[in-house]
């Protein structure tokens, strides 16, 4: 009982969502087509085609995925049986500037991100909303070539004001870039800036230059928000690829340290405020160039965010020798011989989010928050429920060791937002299939099923968690 004393009384245990994966009703309400939307569905393994154009007869995951669009006061209902004190999710920009250059925003898009907050309150529910978290307006792709562009950034911050304006009385809590990282991480970039590199150009100047309007988009969307209500507080978000050196070999240790500097980068930007030595010796290693204009460091100075939210589900190994390999659904890495792995091969590392904690915060002192963390299994639904006793065994053993770092190792923590709390379509494969959620929703991946909730013996595991402030870990 001791050790549980430091978890915080306002501790934000809640779940999180994204819109391309959640809301389906793709072309309702005014909205756009984003990235996500010409993205087909795939297996484990096989990468997701993407369409210039969408074509008549094939099934798009986002076009009607869990539909929370039409669902949304169910399911708050749902995360509010269970006590959720948070819930993450993000805005579609495309329900708010549907071509992403439009002079006007989307009456209908913003009415109902008020309708969904003023839902949240009514239970006591903080949201804690992403401005950016895997699309953007494709029309911004086709005219502008994407975030090579640095008039992107004017477009990110006009849409960044209009629902800071908007919503600064019914959401505090803000994070820019979901996994902003991951652009150098991915090799194909589509989700993070709707980037496909292309042969005739110099991919590390491009990765360099893109990072560089997304930091400037992020440290000006911090200072424009706290202009519009200084109680806001506005984070960066990263996935933590945790990794260890294969052996005690120092020269494992060295490529472990590089493999992290793409992650690094980033924090250090957001954090800092300023491109460190460790982005200057990333740039240099990938020998790639980009352009600053005058008054960008002051930005990157200014723009330094309040908090620091990551994503947690894996860790990995690295070594100078073959590995067997791995694949998440961005990262690549050595096969741990010590870990068990999912389905989907992502290797299960409960006390690797302690040691990520550690290391971010360590490094950081900015609050951090645990904003993603969860397993995709495939779910056996009997008789109107799921018994996913491997979920809640991965849970408890996440959170147990996240209960460490707060009470032994002193983190300061926010919050901790379980991954797709509700069933929603996977980022990597567009699979409904793989599940992560409390609450199992009746659609498969043929687009079949009556869309119906029901919660899983997880949904009663995590309501006692929350009710027990983690005291029954
Ligand atoms: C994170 C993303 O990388 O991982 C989410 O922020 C994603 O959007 C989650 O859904 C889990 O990955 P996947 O591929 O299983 O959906």
């Amino acid at each position: 009982k001791e050790e549980l004393k430091n978890v915080k009384k306002r501790f934000f245990w809640g779940g999180a969502t994204a819109a391309n994966q959640f809301e389906g009703a793709y072309l309702e309400g005014g909205k756009g087509l984003s990235i996500a939307d010409v993205e087909r569905g795939a297996r484990h393994g096989v990468r997701r085609q993407i369409d210039e154009n969408i074509q008549e007869g094939v099934l798009y995951p986002s076009h009607n995925a869990s539909d929370f669009y039409h669902h949304y006061k169910e399911d708050i209902a749902l995360m509010a049986q269970m006590g959720f004190k948070c819930y993450r999710m993000s805005i579609a920009w495309t329900r708010i500037f549907p071509n992403g250059d439009d002079e006007k925003p989307c009456e209908e898009g913003l009415q109902f991100y008020d309708d969904v907050f003023d839902e949240l309150h009514k239970y006591g529910i903080e949201p804690v909303v992403t401005l950016h978290h895997y699309e953007m307006p494709l029309a911004l792709v086709k005219k502008y070539d994407s975030w090579r562009n640095r008039k992107l950034v004017d477009f990110a911050v006009k849409y960044a004001k209009v629902v800071f304006e908007r919503y600064k009385n019914k959401v505090k809590y803000w994070l820019t870039f979901n996994e902003i990282n991951a652009l150098f991480i991915n090799p194909r970039p589509w989700h993070q800036a709707g980037i496909i590199y292309r042969y005739d150009e110099n991919e590390a100047d491009v990765k360099l230059q893109v990072a560089h309007h997304q930091l400037l988009a992020s440290a000006l969307t911090v200072i424009e928000g706290h202009k519009i209500n200084p109680d806001f507080q506005i984070g960066c978000m990263l996935i933590y690829p945790l990794t260890y050196a294969y052996t005690c070999k120092p020269s494992d240790q060295v490529l472990t340290r590089e493999k992290m500097l793409k992650t690094y980068y980033f924090g250090d930007v957001h954090v800092r405020g300023k491109y460190t030595n460790t982005c200057r010796s990333y740039a240099q290693m990938i020998n790639g160039h980009f352009t600053m204009e005058k008054g960008d460091e002051d930005i990157l100075k200014e723009g330094t965010v309040d908090f620091l939210a990551f994503s947690y589900y894996f860790s990995q190994v690295e070594s100078d020798e073959p590995l067997m390999e791995v694949v998440g659904n961005i990262a690549k890495g050595g096969r741990n011989p010590y870990l068990e792995i999912t389905a989907w091969d992502w290797q299960i590392d409960p006390i690797g989010l302690r040691i990520s904690l550690n290391n971010l915060y360590d490094r950081y002192q900015k609050p951090l928050f645990i904003v993603e963390n969860g397993m995709g299994a495939i779910d056996k639904f009997e008789n109107g429920t799921v018994h996913d006793d491997y979920r809640i065994d991965y849970l408890q053993k996440h959170l147990t060791e996240m209960k460490k770092a707060v009470d032994i190792d002193k983190v300061d923590l926010m919050g901790y937002t379980m991954w797709g709390c509700i069933d929603l379509v996977s980022a990597g494969t567009g699979e409904m299939r793989k599940r992560y959620g409390f609450v199992y929703v009746d659609r498969d991946d043929e687009g079949k099923g009556t869309l119906k909730r029901y919660p899983k013996d997880s949904f009663y595991w995590y309501k006692h968690v929350i009710e027990t402030n983690g005291e029954s870990l």
